[in-house]
């Protein structure tokens, strides 16, 4: 038998879709209703004000998208960009590959830099195609934030530097699927002019909303781009938000109760705690990963991702097998290799609402599996080594203070 109902609660560490909170399960158990009711636009009204502080931007316009990461990325390329645009895109894993496909498949002119699997972004490369590009060819810069797929984090701080150092007007477009509300992400002030992220990463909801936000230089784009739009036109939205009733076509009733529940639990927290929680449960995996002697899939520390870690096996080992086990055996499910790193690495998703003692919980587990697969793990090493970090960096629980 392939599957059969494990008791207790499956222990869900891969990077997206994630765990849902009780609170934002009971938000969205509810009946549908009219959506052109004065309910509906009134709470929508509030949310597109209130996701704005995910992205730290007071002059965004958000939109919500009955879609995943990938209609939300369509978004984003095909209101600012016409066919043939020349656009910077930067593989460094699975994610941006598809995205890059996306790219290609829309009609853009898209030059590819690439970096090993394991590297962030080379923005040496950008900074050279920038200082020669004189006559501002270039019209967008695609960039991933967090490759899930290799567990590493691009610097958008050095990419609006070096837009900045070369007074060049292309447009940033950020793919923010994997760090929005879990990493320190600054929209505004990093100068980005599209960020999108999807509902079921560190928001914890279900998959169904693609969270797009546009700056005023991306609407001022809009009105010129020619690629063809329909489902995803931010002008049929913007007509709407006009007219005071905000929906083009039927909302996802459930997901925008989800969506209040699940920001009101991160405002409660704080966003900012939020992201340090994250940055702490991370910073424990990363000491399991050492006390295990694995290694991070990501090559450099300042690429360390803290929402997910890849971790690299011996060749003897298949990855694949690792997770299989954790399922099967353990009712754990971690992250598999994906293209390039299959059977290479597994993933441990270290994000959305998640607490420490859950996490230690995973890392037992991983253990077990990794002795299961032959691998020589001294059980209790990796959890020993992250719980003498948590317990020396726990907060008070903000709300309990
Ligand atoms: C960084 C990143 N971008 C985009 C996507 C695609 O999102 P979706 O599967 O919701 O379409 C994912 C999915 O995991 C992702 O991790």
């Amino acid at each position: 038998m392939d599957y059969m109902n494990a008791p207790g609660r499956n222990h869900l560490f891969v990077p997206g879709p994630v765990n849902i909170p009780e609170q934002v399960l009971r938000a969205m158990n509810r009946n549908n209703e009219d959506y052109r009711s004065p309910a509906i636009p009134a709470m929508t009204k509030v949310l597109l004000e209130d996701v704005k502080q995910i992205f730290k931007t007071t002059s965004g316009t958000t939109f919500l998208f009955p879609t995943t990461g990938t209609g939300a990325w369509e978004s984003a390329l095909t209101n600012t960009l016409s066919p043939g645009d020349r656009i910077v895109s930067f593989l460094i894993g699975q994610f941006s590959l598809l995205w890059i496909d996306q790219q290609q498949r829309l009609n853009f002119n898209v030059d590819v830099v690439e970096s090993e699997w394991g590297q962030g972004a080379n923005l040496e490369v950008l900074a050279s195609k920038l200082a020669e590009d004189s006559a501002h060819t270039i019209k967008a810069i695609c960039i991933v934030h967090n490759e899930t797929a290799t567990g590493v984090t691009n610097n958008l701080a050095a990419v609006r530097k070096i837009l900045d150092d070369y007074r060049h007007p292309a447009l940033l477009l950020v793919d923010g699927v994997s760090s929005i509300c879990a990493l320190d992400f600054r929209m505004d002030e990093w100068g980005i002019d599209v960020a999108l992220t999807g509902s079921q990463k560190a928001l914890s909801l279900p998959t169904g909303l693609g969270i797009v936000c546009a700056s005023p230089k991306a609407l001022e784009a809009a009105k010129t781009a020619k690629s063809v739009r329909v489902f995803f036109d931010w002008k049929d939205y913007l007509k709407f938000y006009n007219l005071g009733t905000y929906w083009p076509y039927t909302p996802s009733i459930q997901l925008l109760y989800g969506l209040r529940a699940a920001l009101d639990l991160i405002f409660e927290e704080g966003l900012d705690n939020v992201i340090a929680r994250h940055s702490r449960l991370a910073t424990a995996t990363r000491h399991a990963v050492e006390a295990w002697g694995l290694k991070n899939c990501t090559q450099k520390e300042e690429w360390y991702s803290d929402t997910v870690t890849a971790v690299v096996v011996p060749p003897y080992i298949d990855s694949a097998e690792i997770v299989r086990r954790g399922w099967k055996r353990y009712n754990l499910s971690l992250g598999l290799g994906l293209n390039k790193v299959a059977g290479k690495v597994f993933r441990i998703g270290h994000l959305g609402n998640l607490n420490e003692l859950q996490l230690l919980g995973c890392l037992a587990g991983v253990e077990m599996i990794l002795k299961d697969v032959g691998y020589p793990v001294k059980l209790g090493s990796g959890v020993a080594a992250a719980s003498a970090y948590l317990q020396n960096n726990m907060p008070l629980i903000p709300s309990r203070i």
